[in-house]
């Protein structure tokens, strides 16, 4: 079941974001005794961590683990790590009880930092594909998601939880989770603004389907897929 919310702009969509995130956090915790997230990379989602660290005691960090979607291949003290972002966004400013970060390991050559990562996700996870209680995303201008990018070998991963992924428009290595662990999530959402998205939002709800070109329309959880979306990126969406 797809829910696209709509709001004015994106400090709206970064609070509606991380209340939700809380109010997640809260759910499984008092269900499981631990609320496993996975964190969004790029820039959108500095907001929602801003948001989250002024709001800091409302979550039980205690019991949270911060796992990554996707991180680029340099280390965490690059400007460009996802994970060194988070720290500077949210996890360095979380006050005592702070929770289990899991970082990608951008510093280790792609192949090495995927097996890493996969090896940590087994030893907390066990055999089974991971379950994530919620999963933040982003979209790029040319619908990719995490570090699936359009045309790119990881799209058709189905046995690896984590892989590196050459994308040759980048000329770079990206280290990313795939698709069977972003769909086994009990709730994945999508976090899209500006109207720099709207073509690219656009293609991936309404396009046809061509998730090779268009690599969010392979994001189809089990649970539920939440769009939040601000009115630039709904451009000609349209409806509510
Ligand atoms: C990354 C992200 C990537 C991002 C989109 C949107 O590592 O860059 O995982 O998938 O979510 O590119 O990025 P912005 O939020 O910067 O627009």
């Amino acid at each position: 079941m797809t829910d696209l919310r709509r709001y004015p702009d994106a400090p709206s969509v970064a609070a509606a974001a991380g209340e939700l995130f809380i109010a997640q956090a809260k759910t499984a915790i008092a269900e499981r005794g631990v609320f496993h997230a996975v964190l969004s990379g790029g820039s959108t989602p500095r907001a929602v961590h801003a948001w989250l660290a002024e709001r800091a005691s409302e979550v039980d960090w205690a019991h949270v683990h911060l796992w990554f979607g996707d991180e680029r291949s340099v280390p965490a003290d690059h400007p460009d790590s996802n994970v060194g972002m988070a720290h500077e966004t949210l996890i360095d400013r979380l006050p005592r009880a702070q929770p289990q970060v899991h970082p990608m390991r951008g510093d280790l050559p792609p192949s090495e930092a995927a097996d890493h990562y996969e090896a940590e996700l087994r030893a907390v996870f066990g055999n089974d594909v991971p379950r994530f209680d919620l999963v933040f995303l982003g979209l790029g201008d040319d619908a990719h998601t995490a570090s699936l990018f359009p045309h790119t070998q990881a799209l058709t991963e189905s046995s690896r939880w984590v892989v590196g992924n050459f994308v040759p428009k980048l000329d770079t290595w990206r280290i990313t989770l795939t698709v069977p662990v972003f769909n086994r999530a009990r709730t994945v959402v999508f976090l899209v603004t500006g109207e720099g998205k709207a073509a690219a939002l656009r293609s991936v709800l309404h396009g046809e389907r061509e998730p090779d070109r268009y690599p969010a329309q392979l994001i189809r959880p089990d649970g539920g897929l939440l769009w939040l979306i601000d009115d630039a990126a709904a451009g000609s969406l349209g409806g509510a």
